[in-house]
Formats: C-alpha cells, structure tokens, sequence
C-alpha cells in the first residue's frame, strides 16, 4: 500500500486513530473503493487520502492495520456523523480567525444588459444602488470590517453596469486606508482595456469569474444582449485578454446543458488556442440548474466526465489540486459571522440567491431589523436525514436549508461520477508510470 494523495493534516489532527486491533472492522461510509485496468485505489473523503492497494488488500481492507489507523476502515459501531462533526467543530473553532466580516458580497444593480435565456435571476424587480447608499455601504464596512484585509465581491446583475458605483466604494474605502481585495463575477461585455486598469488599480481586483455559454453560435443564442452590435462574443474575448493582461485571475465559467455540450469541443480547443498560454485564465464548465433538475441531467453529466476525460491535459482546464475538499462550512450562507450579501437597496442577505426581501433581515441603515431571522440563520444546522451516512458528506454539506437552488436530486450519483472520475486519472497516471519504469 502507498500513498498518493496525503490527508488533509488538520483533519487527522482532530480524528483519532487509534485502533488496536483489525477484528470487527468495517469500511468507513467516507471510503471509496476504485478499480480501473489493474490499479486498485482507495479514497477517504473525510481525511482527502488517496492510497494504492495490493488486490490482497483490496480483497480485505479490514485487515489492513494502516488502513484502519488511516481511518478507511472503521470499527463496527463507528458513528462517523458524529466523527465528522467534531472534526467540522474543532477546525472551525481552532482556527486563527480576527473578529469582524471578511466578504462582502455587494450588487451595485439587478440589471443586465445580456438578458441570458436561462437566468435564474429573470424577474427580479430592477433595482440600482443610489450614492447615498453607497456611502452608507461603506460607512457600514468599515464598522464591521474585520482588521485583516477584506474581499469585496462584485455581483448582480451585471456588476458593472455600474462600475462607477463600485470604484466610488473601492476609492472612498482607499482614502480611509481600509485594506481590501475585490472578485467579479460578470458577463465581461462592458469592460474596456480603459476599465480593466480602473479595475485594477482602484477596485483591487484579483479574481474574475467570466460567464460563458460555449461556441459562438450557442453564446448569441443564449444571450440576448440588449446592444448586440456592442456587445457580443468578440467584446467579451477582448476584455478577457485586457484583465489577463493586467495579471487578474480569470475563471472562465462555461454554463452547460445537453444542448451546447455538441459544440463544446470545438469550444474548449478554440479557448485552449486563444488563452491556454496564460498562466491566469482557466476554465470549467457548469452544469444549468435547469438541466440538473431534469430527468436526463446524470446522462449529461456522463458525456460531460467523457469530455473532460478526453481534454484531461488541456491547460486551459488544469486546476490546482488541493490538499483536501474537507469543508468546515458549505458556503456564505451558513458562514454568517464572516460574510454577508448587500443588495442594491442596501438590505442584507445570507446568500446571493434569495434576495427576496422576505429573507432580508436587516440594512445598512438600520443595522439587524429581524433578530429572529438573524439568530435562525446563525444557528448550527444538523446533518440532514439524506446526507447521514452520505460518502460525500465531508467535502458537500450538511447546511441544507429550504429554498437553496443548489439543492441537487442526483447529488450523490454526481459526485460519485466526479470522484471516479478524479481516480481514473490518478489510475491512468499510474499505468503510465509503470509503463514508462518497464521501458527503462
Ligand atoms: C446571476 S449571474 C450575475 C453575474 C453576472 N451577470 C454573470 O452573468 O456572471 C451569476 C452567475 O449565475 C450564473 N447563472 C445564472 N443563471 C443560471 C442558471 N439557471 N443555472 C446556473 N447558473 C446560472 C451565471 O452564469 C453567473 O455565473
Ligand atoms: S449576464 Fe448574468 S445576470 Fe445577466 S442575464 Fe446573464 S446570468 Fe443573468
Ligand atoms: S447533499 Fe447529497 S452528496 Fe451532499 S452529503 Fe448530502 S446526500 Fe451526500
């Protein structure tokens, strides 16, 4: 047996491996076994471990003393819920966090000039931050800003249908020496090299996620802008170029369905050509929530692994392979004390997509208005019933509150398919090593 992938180290610090014995040992709920041409592998999701086993070890791992004291195997009456929620308690409380909020999510406006046929956002009323509000944003952000440096993330809407808005923020919160990095996340049609530079000298931009729809043909389709002369395919390759060429951080988000998959290879090679020699342009692809929600949506997934599996050296798709996924809180929305969601009026929010106003609970004028709400959102949430016992648990969540539109039916068969996926690779890395040592 050896490693191939290490454990997360803060993980193993809080989970004990103690185990004496190899007799009434089972496998762990968060082992995945994997076997592809030969190779026999085996994933702990809690700990992030990927081991390489003998087939007399993959025959009978719970025999394997290394393997139970790494957590893969457990005894019989393991409650490893209850394991995995100490781990979550103590990392959360164990790490060297200062007081205040670190992210603020902010939406300058709810309009948008691309109009996307499949926005979730379609039908929100269209609401633009006035400069009263913005002044009193940052007046707010500075009484609640934790000391260390803050992350501003531009959403909407379309952010920067209100650039001006936001570099007023980003340039008064400069002047009261308040430190700061800004993300975007936007459709790019609007940005000019001019306000690229703007983008990165006064608003502290490191990170951009740039929404995409695939080839050209399905990008007009599904768009609709409101200016297409000005604003199309070509505006958004340019201004892509312009922020690689300040050095920001490019994500290239590609939404996908069954639909646009047919032209996404043609797609991926023309993004390879264009950007792959930049050290900060990457991409991946997305699945709609409209398709997750279909009947079809797993065999989309399949000819979506295939694809990736195909462009797997692509380096336009590589990402960085973190240590673990280990996941002490699933996103902003169960992340309270550190971050918050501020629509164009200035009420806050626990996560970017239910602005409703029902699920406000304050602003930044009044501060807090619904204790109550606040103190629910706040409070710890229990494992739901469908994910005790769930694989996944550990790098998905046990936050699961109603209205989340990241709620998933296929949610386990998904990263099943994303796991076996990620091990196929490691398999076939491995073949060609071994192959690669037999020619020596
Ligand atoms: C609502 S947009 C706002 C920011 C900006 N206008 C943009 O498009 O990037 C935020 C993200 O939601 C994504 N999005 C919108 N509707 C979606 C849907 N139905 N399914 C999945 N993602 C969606 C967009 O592609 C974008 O990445
Ligand atoms: S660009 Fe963004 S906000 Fe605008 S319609 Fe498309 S997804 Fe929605
Ligand atoms: S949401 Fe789905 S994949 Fe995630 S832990 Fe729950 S059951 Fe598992």
């Amino acid at each position: 047996m050896f490693t191939i992938k290490e454990p997360n180290e803060k993980v193993i610090a809080f989970i004990s491996t103690n185990h004496p014995q190899t007799q009434g040992l089972r496998l762990a709920c968060w082992t995945i076994p994997f076997e592809y041409n030969g190779v026999k592998l085996m994933k702990n999701t809690l700990t992030g471990e990927i081991v390489s086993l003998t087939d007399e070890e993959f025959a009978a791992p719970e025999k394997v003393l290394e393997l139970a004291k790494r957590r893969f195997v457990v005894p019989d009456d393991y409650d490893e819920t209850a394991q995995y929620l100490q781990a979550v308690k103590l990392i959360r409380i164990t790490q060297p966090e200062s007081k205040g909020l670190k992210t603020y999510t902010i939406l300058p406006t709810t309009a948008c000039n691309a109009r996307c046929v499949y926005c979730y956002e379609e039908g929100y009323p269209v609401k633009t931050m006035t400069k009263e509000t913005a002044d009193k944003l940052v007046d707010f952000i500075c009484e609640t800003r934790q000391d260390d440096e803050i992350t501003l993330s531009w959403f909407g809407g379309e952010p920067t249908v209100c650039a001006d808005t936001i570099s007023r923020v980003c340039g008064e919160l400069e002047s009261r020496g308040v430190p700061f990095k800004s993300k975007l996340i936007t459709n790019a049609s609007l940005i000019t090299k001019q306000l690229a530079q703007e983008m990165k000298r006064v608003w502290h931009l490191k990170n951009v996620q740039v929404s995409l729809d695939g080839s050209r043909r399905d990008y007009m389709a599904r768009k609709q802008y409101i200016n297409p002369v000005k604003h199309n395919y070509d505006t958004v390759m340019a201004a892509i170029r312009y922020m690689a060429d300040e050095e920001i951080k490019i994500q290239l988000r590609v939404n996908f369905d069954k639909g646009n998959l047919v032209d996404m290879q043609s797609f991926i090679d023309e993004m390879e050509m264009l950007f792959g020699e930049y050290d900060n342009v990457r991409m991946y692809l997305y699945m709609l929530f409209q398709q997750q929600h279909k009947s079809d949506c797993l065999d989309v997934y399949k000819d979506y692994y295939e694809l990736l599996l195909k462009n797997y050296d692509k380096r336009i798709l590589k990402r960085k392979s973190g240590k673990s996924e280990f996941r002490t809180n699933y996103c902003m929305a169960d992340n309270l004390d550190k971050s918050i969601v501020i629509d164009p009026q200035g009420a806050f929010y626990n996560c970017e997509h239910l602005p409703g106003n029902e699920n406000s609970w304050g602003n930044v004028f009044d501060g807090v208005t619904d204790q109550n709400v606040f103190d629910e959102l706040c409070s710890p949430s229990d494992v739901d019933k469908k994910c005790v016992g769930c694989a996944f648990l550990p790098q998905c969540t046990r936050f699961y509150r109603a209205h989340c539109p990241n709620s998933f039916d296929y949610c386990i068969e998904q990263n099943k398919m994303k796991t076996d996926f990620e091990l196929k690779i490691l398999a076939e890395q491995l073949l060609q090593h071994e192959l690669s040592d037999k020619r020596k």
